[in-house]
């Protein structure tokens, strides 16, 4: 019969035979597709797996400590973190258009992981890269399905000649549901595991206008209090994502005890999905609504309106950038 612990037995064996003694390189992007092929990968090999990963200082509260602490804690994996937080934020200084934000974060973060693979590459040569390709993005590309690329992707390609590595991809047969199942069979926290999709670009898709230091802190309150309460709910596995957005370079007047305030106000995207190719706006409980709004509101600076996303895609895509 087929079971998680036989596949984890079966990719085991696969992966110590194909690298033997060599090395073996990981990018962590805090998601859960390539936290669970480094940990499979792990599996087999122990240290001669090492991984990197870069935080860009764009995704959500809590998200990088959870890859440097809790995951290395519940894995045993060597990682080598690179702060680049400023480094990102200075290239993105003055930059408001989207497509512009997208290749600037996807090619700093590819100088990056090569700076990092160069530098592992001085003390030990490395032959593999793993990436935690499933199933559905195997019959994406090779299938042709005409969909139309509308927004430009960020992943790890293209690397340049001299650091060309065999790739592992341990998780090619698996759908999603299967690869959260692997996860939690391998010991990785619930929380990384049942994470909601993040976009690579992370929080500067979500924040409309420059993004900068101060404002990534505003949406990144905001969107923590959004999160906290659809999970207190018992929602998080039902909505697919639940983007939280700032329109950074608009201001509305409010009033707050004695005082007018003129603030920016924060989209709430909860949408459902299958698949992501199309979604709907989840119908959250007005009570729930209520209460992110009134938290937000009152925890959040500079933040004076909450207002609902009740577009489909299409129209609407999930991420307003
Ligand atoms: P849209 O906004 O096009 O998003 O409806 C569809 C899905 O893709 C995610 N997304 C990305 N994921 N790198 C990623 O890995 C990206 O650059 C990127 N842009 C969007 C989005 O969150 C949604 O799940």
């Amino acid at each position: 019969t087929w079971t998680m612990s036989n596949v984890i037995e079966e990719q085991v064996a696969a992966i110590r035979e194909t690298v033997g003694d060599k090395q073996v390189l990981c990018a962590l992007s805090g998601g859960v597709d390539s936290a669970v092929a480094a940990a499979l990968v792990h599996r087999a090999i122990g240290d001669q797996l090492t991984c990197v990963f870069v935080d860009h200082g764009l995704l959500r509260a809590g998200e990088a400590e959870q890859v440097e602490t809790d995951y290395v804690a519940s894995t045993g994996i060597k990682l080598k973190v690179y702060d680049a937080a400023e480094q990102f934020l200075s290239e993105l200084a003055g930059v408001t258009e989207p497509e512009t934000k997208r290749k600037i974060i996807g090619r700093e973060f590819i100088r990056l992981f090569e700076q990092a693979a160069r530098d592992l590459e001085a003390e030990n040569h490395i032959d593999f890269l793993v990436q935690g390709t499933l199933y559905p993005d195997v019959v994406e590309s090779g299938g042709g399905t005409g969909t139309a690329n509308i927004k430009s992707h960020h992943n790890v390609g293209g690397l340049p000649d001299d650091l060309k590595f065999t790739l592992i991809e341990p998780l090619r047969t698996l759908f999603k549901d299967e690869v959260r199942r692997l996860g939690l069979e391998l010991g990785l926290p619930e929380a990384m595991v049942y994470r909601q999709p993040f976009p690579g670009p992370g929080l500067a898709i979500r924040i409309i206008g420059e993004v900068t230091a101060h404002r990534l802190e505003i949406l990144r309150a905001a969107d923590a209090i959004a999160r906290a309460e659809l999970t207190a709910a018992g929602l998080d596995r039902s909505v697919w994502q639940f983007p939280v957005v700032l329109l950074a370079d608009v201001r509305s007047v409010g009033v707050q005890g004695d005082g007018r305030t003129y603030g920016h106000p924060v989209v709430l995207r909860p949408v459902s999905s299958e698949d992501a190719m199309t979604a709907d706006w989840s119908r959250l409980p007005y009570d729930l609504l209520a209460k992110i709004s009134t938290r937000i509101t009152n925890e959040v600076e500079d933040v004076n309106r909450v207002t609902l996303d009740i577009t489909s895609k299409p129209p609407g895509t999930i991420e307003w950038e």
